[in-house]
């Protein structure tokens, strides 16, 4: 059976374009869910645009479709609505059988695994924070962001890496081993032990660091001196480097471990010994050339032409002879490529970098560094604002910690809860309530993020993203404690997966009963659609409309008594399979279900 209810459908759809008129016709059957309800469940939008080219009225090209259209065994005779949309509405029969697949093995809920030439080999650059500099709510994103496509393309069966490109390389290491060899001198040139040095203590450092560096001719050469050291492999310099990045590390994963969140450091120092070949290679092929003392390639295409009529370059090697941001991202293209065989690559940064990988991209195709198979894609979100629509700042004026947010949304979370309990007269225990409010405080937190269309600003208020009801990831989890306690009070004991596997003869009396289990077969379309374009906020909005159509159906259809055991037993089941998509949608979130809420 084709994966989904829209594959069938499109296909039959490209067969009566094609046949009805030609194979051109039939190359765009823009088949899409359907955008309003009583619009059936999915719409064929062609008539307009055919009719269009062909002088024709939409509604006459709309009967011509439908009268070539062979859609019998799974939905209701096709209708024409407005100026010329075909409806269709699937049959109650066909959306039970679909059921029954999702119910046959409610890990995978009718989703294939991807294999043979479908499943790739993807590589997904995320979070990459830099060493002696706080991780702020930019890193934040790339991390909740980068790791919820890591989950859904896993959970496709793609090959995944993923990658933390830490900048763990470049120019402030100078400063920043100079300043600590002045001020802890045991440090760099004796034992190489920190003693109590904190990350926070190194970001302060960094500061100075760079002020000395920009008022101290003499600080300033040594710095240089020391970045030339580092980079020739002096071994006092690695090993200050080596223990300013372990310091960072220790830091950043107290991070990923509280948002659980896996990622493999490879950083940008990684690349470091292929940086050479790479000019060497784009020398070679003619595309790097000398320009006031720099290597650089110029960049082809009408956005990069100056008004003089010159073409803007892109640096590859800057005229102290140190390489940049961009040269390490060419070399890790090329390894990524070579040695990774990765086919897909998605950069997961704040929508500021969009420029410079529109640049490293062109460079790397024109250079064959990457083949044109290997697709390379940047996702690109946009920024993080205060409630006020302004930069995300703390009263002081600071920063955003990344600590202090989370922390925050616990303690928000708490007493959202604290306050439930009181309300409802509930006592739980201390261990509870902690273990509660730490999972709820970052799930809101990630799906506040996740659920805003990636490019777009998004405005942080925690006590939005903590409340029960609404668009948040407590209202989902609850929706998920709401499907169990069905089940523990109607099943009889036993338990939701102890559906899996049955063949079961759904019934329908209540519309919200047909509309859920659409809405539920329809988990593969939208993982589809995710693992192409990458906007997790379509996950979330699918979930939402499972959530919202199980409570409706929760409130209008009893289950356990249900008027006949074949009713219950159905009810019981749709039950299973929506808690085993709920659940699933916020696993691919990278949000943990709880049993009681
Ligand atoms: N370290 C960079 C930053 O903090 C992000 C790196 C993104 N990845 C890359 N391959 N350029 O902005």
């Amino acid at each position: 059976m084709a994966e989904t209810a829209q594959d069938v459908l499109r296909a039959r759809v490209v067969a009566a374009l094609t046949a009805a008129y030609d194979a051109d016709a039939g190359a765009n059957p823009m088949l899409t869910p359907a955008t309003k309800a009583g619009f059936g469940d999915y719409q064929c939008n062609a008539a307009l645009s055919l009719a269009k080219k062909r002088g024709q009225k939409p509604r006459d090209v709309a009967a011509a479709i439908i009268a070539a259209l062979d859609v019998a065994d799974l939905c209701e005779p096709p209708t024409v609505a407005g100026p010329g949309f075909i409806n269709l509405t699937l049959q109650p029969a066909y959306v039970t059988g679909r059921l029954n697949a999702m119910l046959a093995d409610l890990s995978r809920l009718g989703v294939a695994r991807r294999s043979g030439a479908a499943a790739q080999k993807v590589i997904v650059d995320f979070s990459s924070p830099n060493i002696a500099k706080e991780m702020h709510v930019g890193h934040l994103r790339s991390t909740i962001i980068g790791d919820a496509l890591c989950r859904m393309l896993e959970f496709l069966g793609h090959d995944v890496v993923r990658l933390n490109h830490v900048g763990d390389w470049g120019t402030q290491f100078g400063m920043l081993i100079q300043l600590l060899r002045e001020e802890v001198p045991d440090f760099v040139g004796g034992s190489g032990d920190m003693g109590n040095l904190q990350l926070g203590d190194l970001v302060v450092f960094y500061k100075r660091a760079k002020a000395r560096f920009d008022a101290d001719p003499a600080f300033k050469e040594a710095a240089q001196r020391e970045v030339v050291a580092l980079q020739g492999g002096d071994a006092a310099s690695l090993r200050a480097w080596q223990a300013i990045c372990g310091q960072s590390r220790v830091e950043f994963q107290k991070l990923y471990d509280t948002l659980r969140v896996d990622v493999t450091e490879r950083g940008e120092s990684f690349y470091n010994p292929y940086l050479g070949d790479v000019i060497a290679d784009l020398e070679g092929q003619g595309l790097a050339v000398q320009d006031q003392g720099a290597t650089v390639v110029f960049l082809e295409g009408a956005q990069f032409i100056n008004k003089d009529g010159s073409r803007q370059p892109v640096i590859v090697r800057k005229s102290d002879g140190g390489f940049n941001y961009a040269t390490t991202d060419l070399a890790a293209m090329r390894y990524r490529v070579r040695e990774d065989g990765a086919q897909r690559i998605l950069y997961v940064t704040d929508i500021g970098q969009s420029l410079h990988f529109t640049q490293v991209f062109q460079v790397a195709r024109r250079a064959g560094l990457v083949p044109p198979e290997v697709s390379l894609e940047h996702v690109p979100f946009g920024l993080v604002q205060g409630e006020d629509g302004k930069k995300f700042k703390t009263r002081s004026g600071d920063v955003v910690k990344l600590k202090d947010l989370l922390d925050e949304a616990v303690v928000r979370s708490r007493a959202e809860l604290e306050a439930r309990l009181a309300a409802d007269g509930r006592t739980e225990s201390p261990e509870y309530i902690a273990d509660v409010v730490s999972k709820v405080g970052i799930a809101a937190v990630k799906y506040a993020d996740l659920k805003t269309s990636r490019t777009s600003n998004y405005r942080f208020s925690f006590d939005k993203m903590v409340k029960l009801d609404g668009d948040t990831a407590p209202y989902m989890m609850y929706a998920f404690v709401r499907t169990q306690g069905i089940y523990r009070e109607a099943g009889g004991g036993r338990s939701l997966t102890d559906m899996e596997g049955k063949d079961v003869a759904f019934e329908y009396p209540v519309a919200a009963e047909l509309a859920l289990a659409k809405t539920l077969l329809r988990l593969p379309e939208v993982l589809a659609e995710l693992e192409r374009d990458l906007c997790p906020h379509v996950l979330c909005e699918y979930m939402k409309g499972v959530s919202t159509l199980f409570n409706r159906f929760y409130e209008q259809c009893p289950v356990r008594s249900a008027e006949s055991e074949a009713l219950k037993e159905s009810r019981l089941a749709l039950c299973a399979i929506t808690a085993s998509v709920i659940k699933r949608c916020l696993d691919l979130l990278g949000i943990e279900t709880l049993d009681k809420i």
